[in-house]
């Protein structure tokens, strides 16, 4: 694929990302939780775009949209590629469905052209954990790890996943359907880094060598709601007050701890009225760090101090853990032909650890899996200002079909 094509292909992949962001749960914002109803109309769009790129497209029932792109091999060996497809409330553009395109755009730059073995594009159906708070639903059922203590997981209005899925009109019953069961040659995402490190270096692409441990858990801090204007200071068990304490003694231990990140994303007070001191306050939980021991103690240090602030101030406290996952590395022969890839069309080489989770990190336990980080300008993520340079998702789309071919010769 010439220079012309790729920035050609390039541009229409950063456009579909903007046309799926206009599919939301709210005006004006880029709003999609897991099976949400602007979903049908992400499935609509992919299903036509993977279809006249030459693709049998299904959508298994855990709502991942699955695209197969078949190969000359006789054994079914298949290359997966993809991402998420759901974002965070009032997302950017590119979060997991750059990944999806990029997918999509490698199978038609092929065109018609055969390799000895499958691919799979997969736009998965929740990674960011929004809707229930446990986030891959998606890969996980890919991975044939989605449990019965998941599917029953409720969100905000009390309908658990198998409701969503029903709701959706898929069978809960069937989500077993969704693993991989092909032999997998592995599985590629292309992801924006979020994050400041290639902006900061001036560098298109990275390799990605792991990605970071990640703890979240929901803390609940209870006190005793009571009259705000008649309960004395030294009288009250401000469940908020308590919470407060410990989140600036959460962002304390990570300021002081190398490589940890540490993260209170959700605070909510109940009652929740101007003149009524809190009886509950919970809180969210979010650890990460490289080493899943540094990351461990940190989360044991956070609990004993919530513990020990509540009992100071005469509250209980009571903690769920919704996510414990170790840190994952990226496959080495993946990455070194992704590497040479790279290398082989002139982008500077980089390495580099994830710092936000992937998808990957749950196939990695099922096949070699690799990722590609795109430049994110500004560093920004998770917020409507996330931007992609088409010249990067060119570099990427080159470095992408340059993989492919490495990969072709090597199985053939
Ligand atoms: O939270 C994360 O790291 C990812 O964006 N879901
Ligand atoms: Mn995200
Ligand atoms: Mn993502």
């Amino acid at each position: 694929m010439n220079a012309a094509d790729t920035a050609t292909r390039a541009a229409e992949a950063v456009r579909r990302c903007h046309v799926l962001a206009s599919c939301s749960e709210e005006p004006g914002v880029t709003t999609r939780r897991f099976l949400s109803p602007p979903m049908h109309d992400v499935h609509a769009q992919v299903r036509q775009w993977m279809q006249a790129a030459g693709m049998t497209v299904t959508v298994d029932h855990a709502g991942n949209v699955r695209g197969v792109y078949l190969g000359t091999s006789a054994p079914p060996q298949r290359l997966y590629i993809g991402s998420h497809l759901d974002t965070v409330p009032a997302a950017g553009a590119f979060d997991g469905i750059l990944g999806v395109m990029l997918g999509l755009a490698l199978v038609e730059s092929l065109g018609g052209r055969r390799l000895p073995f499958a691919i799979e594009v997969v736009g998965f159906s929740e990674e960011e954990g929004v809707r229930f708070g446990t986030p891959f639903i998606g890969s996980r059922a890919l991975a044939g790890s989605l449990g019965q203590d998941l599917l029953a997981r409720k969100d905000a209005h009390g309908h658990t996943v198998v409701d969503a899925i029903r709701a959706f009109g898929l069978d809960p019953s069937r989500v077993g359907e969704a693993r991989v069961d092909t032999p997998a040659v592995g599985y590629l995402e292309f992801h924006i880094e979020q994050g400041p490190v290639l902006d900061g270096l001036d560098l298109p692409l990275s390799v990605v060598d792991a990605i970071v441990g990640m703890s979240q858990l929901t803390l609940t801090f209870a006190g005793a709601a009571n009259h705000a204007g008649t309960t004395p200071m030294t009288a009250r068990h401000d469940a908020v007050a308590a919470a407060a304490e410990w989140v600036l003694a959460v962002e304390r231990l990570a300021l002081d701890t190398a490589g940890l990140v540490a993260t209170v994303g959700q605070v909510a007070a109940s009652p929740g009225a101007t003149n009524v001191i809190a009886g509950t306050c919970t809180a969210t939980l979010d650890v990460r760090h490289a080493r899943d021991d540094v990351r461990g103690t940190a989360v044991a240090t956070l609990l004993e101090h919530a513990g020990t602030v509540a009992t100071r101030r005469g509250l209980e406290l009571w903690h769920h853990v919704r996510l414990d996952h170790p840190a994952t590395a990226m496959d080495a022969r993946l990455i070194a032909l992704l590497e040479q890839a790279v290398a082989d069309t002139g982008a500077p080489a980089h390495h580099m650890a994830s710092g936000a989770g992937h998808d990957a990190m749950v196939l990695a336990r099922h096949m070699p899996v690799a990722m590609l980080f795109l430049r994110s300008p500004g560093g920004l993520s998770h917020h409507p200002d996330e931007a992609v340079r088409e010249a990067d998702v060119a570099a990427a789309l080159g470095a992408g079909v340059r993989f492919l071919e490495l990969l072709a010769a090597e199985r053939s």
